[in-house]
C-alpha cells in the first residue's frame, strides 16, 4: 500500500483501486464536472457515482475531459430504489451508461436491499434485480457486481439463487461504526467492504480523540480516518467539492498509524452517526 492507485483484487479477479472518489451530494452541472476532473488529475483512478445522486452526466462529462483513458479508471454506479426487478434493473443500467457516456461501468451496485416500495417480497424482488445484474454483468455492461446496505441476512437471502457472488458490499463504515456482523458477513464469501461516508460525512473534524492524533502525526483529521480505514483492509470513498481537499485526502502513503492508535479510533463508535437501518429506512 503505497499510492492511491494501488489495487485490491475482488472475487472475481478485478483490480479496484484502493480508495475511491465519492460524489454524493455534489451538484450535478460544474460541480461535479470539476471535482471529477481535479480528482482524475491528483491522481484518483476510482469515481463512485449512483443514478440517485442526480450526477451521472457530469461524472461522465468530467471523466471524458480529464484526459485519463477509459480503461484507467474504475467508475461504480448503483440502482436506485425505483428500478428492482428484472426489466427495471436492465432499463436503469442502460439509463445510467447512457447518462454516464459510456458502454460498461467497472462495478454495478443495488444501492439498498429493502426499499419501501418492495418492502413486502425484497427478498424476491432482490432476486430478479440480481439475476438482470448477473446478465449485465455477462453481457459485459459491469465488469464486477455488488451491493450496498445489505445486512447479513439480506446476504444470505440473495445468496440462495445467485450465480455470482457479488464482489463488494458497500456501506457505511467508519470510526463511528465498524459493523461487525456485515464485515463477517463478507469475508464469508471474500467480499470487498467498500467504506462510504469514511470521514462521517464531515461529522469527525470536531472529535479530540481524532484531533490528537492529527496532532501527533502531523496529518489532517481526514488522513488520520482514511489511513485507520486503508490499514483495516477497507476501500475508502472520501468526497469533497474543494480541490485543496480532494488533493489532500490522497496523502496516506507517507505515515502509519500504530496498533494502539488503531485500536483508539476503533474505540470511538457512535463518535457521529451510526449506519442507516434498511429494513426501517423510509426510501
Ligand atoms: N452506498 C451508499 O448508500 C452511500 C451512502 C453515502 C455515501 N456513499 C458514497 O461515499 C462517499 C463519501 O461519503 P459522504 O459523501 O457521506 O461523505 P465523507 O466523504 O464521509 O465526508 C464528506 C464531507 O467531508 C468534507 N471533507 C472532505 N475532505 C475533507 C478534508 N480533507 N478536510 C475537511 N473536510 C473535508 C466534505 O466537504 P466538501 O465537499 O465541502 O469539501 C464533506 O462535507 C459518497 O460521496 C458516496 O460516493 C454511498
Amino acid at each position: 500500500m503505497q499510492e492511491i492507485t494501488d489495487t485490491y483484487t475482488l472475487n472475481n479477479g478485478v483490480k479496484i483501486p484502493i480508495v475511491g472518489f465519492g460524489t454524493w451530494q455534489t451538484p450535478n452541472g460544474e460541480v461535479a464536472y470539476k471535482s471529477v476532473k481535479t480528482a482524475l488529475s491528483v491522481g484518483y483512478r476510482h469515481i463512485d457515482t449512483a443514478a440517485a445522486y442526480g450526477n451521472e452526466e457530469s461524472v461522465g462529462r468530467g471523466i471524458k475531459d480529464s484526459g485519463v483513458a477509459r480503461q484507467d479508471i474504475f467508475l461504480t454506479t448503483k440502482l436506485w430504489n425505483d428500478d428492482h426487478g428484472y426489466e427495471a434493473t436492465k432499463k436503469a443500467l442502460d439509463t445510467s451508461l447512457q447518462k454516464l457516456g459510456t458502454d460498461y461501468v467497472d462495478l454495478y451496485l443495488i444501492h439498498w436491499p429493502n426499499p419501501v416500495k418492495f418492502r413486502d417480497r425484497w427478498e424476491e424482488i432482490n432476486a430478479e434485480t440480481w439475476q438482470a445484474m448477473e446478465e449485465a454483468y455477462a453481457d459485459g455492461k459491469a465488469r464486477a457486481i455488488g451491493i450496498s446496505n445489505f445486512q447479513p441476512h439480506h446476504l444470505a437471502a440473495l445468496m440462495k439463487s445467485a450465480t455470482v457472488t457479488p464482489a463488494v458490499n458497500q456501506n457505511y463504515l467508519n470510526p463511528s461504526d465498524l459493523q461487525p456482523e456485515v464485515q463477517r458477513a463478507n469475508a464469508t464469501y471474500n467480499i470487498l467492504n467498500e467504506a462510504y461516508s469514511p470521514l462521517g460525512t464531515g461529522d469527525f473534524f470536531k472529535i479530540p480523540e481524532l484531533q490528537e492524533l492529527a496532532k501527533k502525526y502531523n496529518h489532517s483529521v481526514a488522513q488520520i480516518v482514511l489511513r485507520w480505514s486503508l490499514q483495516h483492509g477497507f476501500l475508502p470513498l472520501p468526497k469533497s467539492i474543494h480541490a485543496d481537499r480532494i488533493q489532500q485526502n490522497t496523502e496516506l502513503f507517507d505515515f502509519e498509524l500504530s496498533i494502539p492508535d488503531m485500536q483508539k479510533i476503533d474505540s470511538l463508535r457512535g463518535c457521529g452517526r451510526l449506519a442507516t437501518n434498511p429494513d426501517t429506512a423510509e426510501f
